[in-house]
């Protein structure tokens, strides 16, 4: 038996591999393509944190943290065939599946990417589906990191799930609709309605994990060696836009609050995300609620300026002299939007919050400061050349 993590090369899924080898005696098997790295080089940027291979990864695993069950298989998971034989020959009792093209400006590029973006993440999921199914592997739990992106920004708290819907007077609970606004947050809709679908039809147990924002540099176990660090972007289409501001402030620019920036969005921490996902991945299957489970992996929302304002309060216990200023919104969306969103069930299952946004944005500051010259001799990548002479 095993665990596989797919994406277990990316930003999220490194700290949680290793989180989850620690927590386990089975296998934990990460499985990529390593299309990240290119696709961070292809827009002309690269990570702030410099990453390791992923051979120095496991080998710095195994010296600094004992883990000796930690592997890699490198492969796509769009290929069916790869994804049948990588079930068979590991058996995994979960699958932590946080592989996926993560990012909106990529995928809205132009139709090329949204197009690659839409089959790459909905192919993996239907593949690990299908192949749980197909090989008799229907006790195996898939666990997705879909999005809190597929709630859209509806005028009401956003429930952990379905949501009630009224039709002449009958009342009945469905799947939230799928209200994404980008090519590659709607693969997530798609994916949570399939995920639904693979449920009913096979029974395989399923967690959607609907992550939020995620923002921070380290975890407990990438804190004690620089060859476990994760991957860390701060470019206009791969950067957070948590990352994005702190590496603004670590270079000297001004933040770039697109539009008001009144708009609330769902956040949470790097620790936060993995601590989740590493309960999952090794819950005692009595312990599991039911068939299948919605958790908005969300600590809470933030309004982009409040983000931008406490990095300017912790850039100055740092001597960073920030400033804030406030751009064009490339984005169509309501810039006043005052997000809710329920996150009771993904707050049991962590027990406790790691870090508040305060402490998380000194860290990522701290953490940053550490590569300025990365940072600086890209700065030309923190926005779309329409909008940099407005920041300037
Ligand atoms: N980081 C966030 O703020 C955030 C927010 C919401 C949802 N998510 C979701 O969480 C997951 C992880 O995000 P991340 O930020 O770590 O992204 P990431 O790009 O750093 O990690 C994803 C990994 O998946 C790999 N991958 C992609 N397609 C693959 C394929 N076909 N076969 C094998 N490997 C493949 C990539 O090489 C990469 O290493 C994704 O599903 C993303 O949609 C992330």
């Amino acid at each position: 038996m095993s665990i596989i993590v797919t994406g277990g090369d990316g930003y999220i899924g490194w700290p949680t591999a290793l989180r989850v080898a620690a927590r386990t005696d089975e296998r934990v098997v990460i499985v990529d393509n390593l299309a990240r790295r290119k696709w961070v080089e292809e827009v002309g940027s690269r990570s702030a944190v410099p990453v390791a291979g992923i051979d120095e990864r496991l080998d710095a695993a195994r010296e600094v943290h004992g883990l000796g069950n930690l592997s890699f298989v490198e492969g796509d998971l769009t290929e069916r065939s790869f994804v049948d034989e990588l079930l068979q020959v590991h058996e995994p009792s979960t699958i932590l599946h946080v592989a996926a093209q993560p990012s909106a400006p990529y995928a809205n590029m132009n139709g090329e990417r949204a197009n690659y973006t839409q089959h790459n993440n909905m192919q993996a999921t239907r593949n690990l589906a299908f192949g749980l199914a197909e090989n008799d592997m229907t006790d195996t739990h898939l666990v997705e990191t879909t999005t809190t992106g597929v709630y859209g920004a509806p005028e009401f708290p956003i429930p952990e799930g379905g949501a009630v819907m009224e039709n002449e007077g009958e009342r009945d609970e469905v799947p939230f609709p799928a209200m994404a606004g980008s090519w590659y947050h709607m693969t997530k809709s798609h994916d949570a309605a399939n995920l639904r679908l693979a449920h009913g039809q096979f029974d395989i147990p399923i967690s959607d994990v609907r992550t939020a924002i995620t923002y921070g540099t380290e975890t407990e176990e990438t804190r004690v060696d620089d060859r476990l660090k994760t991957r860390v972007d701060f470019d206009y289409y791969f950067g957070v836009v948590a990352h994005r501001f702190a590496a603004q402030a670590v270079a000297g620019y001004p933040l770039t609050v697109y539009g008001k920036g009144l708009q609330r969005k769902p956040f949470i921490s790097l620790e936060d995300a993995v601590e989740g996902l590493a309960r999952l991945a090794t819950m005692d299957p009595d312990d599991r609620p039911d068939g299948h489970v919605v958790y908005n992996q969300v600590t809470r929302p933030i309004a982009i300026v409040e983000l931008a304002e406490t990095i300017q309060a912790a850039g100055e216990d740092l001597d960073l002299d920030v400033e804030v200023t406030h751009v064009e919104n490339p984005r169509d969306e309501d810039e006043e939007h005052e997000m809710e969103i329920e996150n009771d069930r993904y707050m049991e299952l962590i027990g406790e919050q790691a870090m508040t946004w305060r402490e998380g944005a000194s860290d990522v500051l701290e953490s940053l400061t550490r590569y300025r010259e990365t940072i600086t001799d890209h700065e030309d990548r923190f926005l779309p050349a329409a909008l940099q002479d407005e920041a300037e």
